[in-house]
């Protein structure tokens, strides 16, 4: 692989592979203090970040790199100069690219027209960083993912994208369950269920909350993601009974709960939740900086 731009560029053993790599350097970060020496990665940030910017820095510094941060103050990727130059720029002097954008399409057009390693680190369509660094997780608390059963609760995003080929790549059984409207893409959806069929996994869609039984975990994100200009209050009442609270986790018999965060206490999941015993929130968090990490030293190494 040279870049990564969606988790779905991955086979099973190369997932399972880099997943074995993340524990590895989460286990003796000392190995790794050189893996990165001498290589120089740029991080383009079109949208806010706290988890993403700071675990691609911190991460990068103990692998030996340099990282050098550029925000939405130089104004859209594609505004003062074409993508395709500003990519073929940044490839003359860094090793790779991370990017958070809008459009998926100018992560698209950074690897195009770049000549080094491009990371998606969040556009419209996908979050590929975060689902590494979420099957990491699980894979720290179950020796056998396929057997995993994962219920996305809430919208269907970016974060839903990304979970969806990761856990038909993996062959385990996600449901994924959104008011109606709110559906994920219903193209990524089928690709997703015949990669889950080639690997023995299982792909479902409902709107019935009320049905929801037999989970290991329960994930949700916010009911708005960036870019979106939905007004809360106007998705308020559609959304209300899709809330993660502990009569949910209970019917549905998850013992974890999972976020990628930010977020919104009170909206898309309770504090008792989110700051319960089976919450993964934090793991998920420090695991972003493992899988990160795992992801530089296989493109850059
Ligand atoms: N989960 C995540 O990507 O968080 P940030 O938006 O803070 O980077
Ligand atoms: N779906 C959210 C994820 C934030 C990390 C968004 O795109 O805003």
């Amino acid at each position: 692989m040279k870049h990564l731009l969606s988790i779905k560029e991955f086979t099973q053993p190369q997932l399972l592979a880099l997943l074995k790599l993340a524990k590895e350097i989460k286990a003796q970060p000392a190995q790794y203090r050189h893996a990165l020496a001498g290589k120089s990665i740029v991080m383009l940030f079109e949208k806010p970040s706290l988890r993403t910017r700071v675990s691609f820095d911190i991460g990068i510094n103990k692998l030996g790199g340099h990282c050098l941060y550029l925000d939405q103050q130089n104004g859209d990727i594609g505004k003062r100069e074409s993508v395709a130059d500003f990519a073929a720029n940044l490839s003359c002097w860094a090793d790779a690219i991370v990017a958070r954008t809008y459009r998926h399409s100018t992560i698209e057009k950074l690897a195009k027209y770049g000549s080094v390693p491009v990371i998606n680190a969040l556009s419209d369509l996908y979050h590929p960083c975060q689902a590494l660094a979420d099957y990491l997780t699980l894979a720290e608390q179950f020796d056998d993912l396929s057997q995993v059963k994962l219920a996305y609760v809430g919208d269907g995003n970016n974060v839903t994208h990304s979970l969806l080929y990761g856990a038909a790549i993996l062959g385990m059984t996600m449901t994924v369950v959104c008011p109606e409207g709110h559906f994920p893409d219903g193209l990524i959806v089928s690709e997703a269920q015949a990669l889950a069929e080639q690997h023995g996994g299982k792909i479902i869609l409902s709107t019935n909350i009320a049905e929801l039984s037999d989970q290991d975990a329960i994930y949700t994100d916010t009911w708005i993601s960036m870019g979106d200009s939905t007004n809360l209050d106007d998705i308020k009442q559609k959304f209300a009974k899709f809330q993660v609270n502990k009569a949910l986790m209970s019917k549905a018999g998850a013992r974890y709960f999972m976020h990628c965060l930010p977020a919104h206490r009170g909206v898309e999941v309770t504090d008792e939740v989110l700051d319960g015993e089976g919450s993964l929130i934090l793991v998920q968090a420090e695991n972003r900086m493992h899988a990160q990490n795992a992801l530089l030293v296989s493109l850059l190494t």
